[in-house]
């Protein structure tokens, strides 16, 4: 069935419940505030600056780098997805500046995720970025030929678990994460980042890696309860399937990102009442969400930078409704999309040399702190027009409107907060609830509002 159909079937019986109070499961990246931002591409010095000046003081829990591993030489971003050793020597940084960068984040309120590449190594030969030399299959003093699968074409049939499993992704040397040595090997890896103080691990290209091969390696960590986030990219029909990796941890949703896009590229915000579970999606509390990813917006799956005011709009609602953990994907301008880092990593400053800092637009950043506030309360009070016209509380903590319209919008809402001023931090402007919970605004053509409890000025 259509996620579209099941939306309507599902708000129909959303409505006739509403007047339950409402309590949501949160997502399950560890401590109270579940927003990452993932600086994509970006070195760690310039990492460990921003989890100072911005992430920690806008409420972000995590931020998740790019992998950390020496990689295979090139300007394009993809490089660092080609590990051919586990010494901390790529591009982005090395053994001091990520360390340093993880201590200045946890100082600054941030806990890291790594992007972790543990089902294959790069194919060709050469020397890596750290200058340890290869050819495929053999990556001296780490792994040999035994150490990888016993199909070596590359991946053709998603609906053949073996294939998807055991065959090279693009070509990418497979590790045989069956055998024990790899498994030791790669909890080697990880476990010298938790000795450097790493938070949690996303991993790459989980889909690849049978889920009971990821338990093991997880249960030889040093801390086997890290915080652990699987790719596993839905595939209508495909032979694994994203809940079979649940019991390992978080795995990404990414029919969340696809339905975003098609519901505001094509169809209707009215859609989105009943948005998550009912749409055919893993459970709020093993999910993680996003509007866009670093493949996504390249690829077009997903909205991107690219779509500006939708993209923000999209982004104010993943951060406004309770479902999942929301990453905000921040990246750089591109137009080749294979094109590595502006200045090799380093960020002088956001809006400069190209780098989006998405995770910095005062629309996005300020709700970071509205999700912070609102933890644990269920939607109410929704209100749509039939359209693009959305409204919606989060208990007595907080509320948005969202105007994806060509006109503006002008209305009393009704909300469940107390009486009282409040900053709407879309637009940086007073808004005043009076003693029936309703104040009344008007939203330009597509802009947001979005007001909550401990915020009363602006
Ligand atoms: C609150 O504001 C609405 C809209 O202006 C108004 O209809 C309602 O009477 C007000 N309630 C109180 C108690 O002032």
């Amino acid at each position: 069935m259509a996620p579209k159909t099941l939306a309507v079937a599902a708000s129909l019986i959303a409505s006739t419940f509403n007047v339950m109070a409402p309590t949501v499961v949160n997502a399950s990246p560890p401590g109270a505030k579940d927003v990452t931002a993932v600086l994509f591409e970006w070195n760690y010095n310039s990492v460990a600056r921003e989890c100072t000046r911005t992430l920690g003081p806008a409420g972000y829990g995590y931020v998740q780098v790019s992998p950390a591993a020496e990689h295979i030489q090139g300007l394009q971003w993809w490089t660092s997805y080609q590990p051919v050793s586990y010494k901390i020597a790529g591009r982005l940084g090395d053994r001091g500046s990520f360390q340093n960068m993880v201590n200045t984040c946890h100082s600054a309120g941030v806990r890291v995720i790594v992007d972790t590449v543990i089902n294959h190594m790069t194919s060709g030969s050469g020397t890596g970025t750290g200058g340890s030399s290869y050819t495929k299959y053999n990556y001296p003093g780490l792994y040999s030929f035994y150490d990888f699968d016993d199909c070596t074409s590359q991946i053709a049939n998603y609906a053949d678990r073996w294939n998807v499993q055991h065959c090279e992704l693009v070509g990418l040397a497979d590790l045989d994460t069956n055998e024990d040595y790899v498994r030791r090997a790669i909890a080697g890896y990880m476990n010298d980042l938790l000795s450097l103080g790493v938070d949690g691990f996303r991993i790459d290209a989980a889909k690849h890696i049978a889920t009971e091969d990821l338990a093991n390696i997880k249960s030889r960590l040093a801390n086997s309860g890290v915080y652990w986030k699987q790719e596993v990219i839905y595939g209508a029909g495909e032979a694994v399937q994203p809940t079979e990796y649940i019991g390992n941890g978080d795995v990404q949703e990414f029919r969340y990102a696809f339905d975003l896009k098609r519901v505001f590229n094509n169809e209707k915000l009215a859609y989105l009442r009943n948005y998550g579970e009912v749409w055919g999606y893993m459970s709020s509390s093993v999910a993680g969400v996003f509007v866009d990813n670093h493949d996504t917006e390249r690829n077009g799956q997903t909205l991107s930078y690219k779509d500006n005011a939708k993209y923000t709009l999209a982004t104010v609602f993943m951060l406004a409704y309770p479902y999942g953990a929301p990453d905000i994907n921040s990246g750089y301008e591109f137009s080749d999309t294979d094109a590595g880092p502006p200045n090799n990593g380093v960020v002088n400053a956001c809006w400069q040399d190209s780098w989006k800092c998405q995770h910095a637009w005062p629309e996005i950043m300020r709700m970071v702190a509205f999700r912070n506030a609102v933890r644990g309360q269920g939607v109410t009070n929704w209100w749509d027009n039939g359209n693009n016209q959305i409204a919606f509380g989060r208990g007595n903590q907080g509320f948005v409107a969202i105007n994806k319209e060509g006109g503006s919008l002008t209305r009393t809402f009704q909300t469940s907060l107390p009486a009282g001023t409040y900053c709407d931090v879309q637009s940086n402007s007073a808004v005043t609830v009076n003693s029936s919970g309703q104040f009344t605004a008007t939203l330009g053509s597509n802009t947001a509002l979005a007001i909550y409890a401990g915020k009363s000025s602006c």
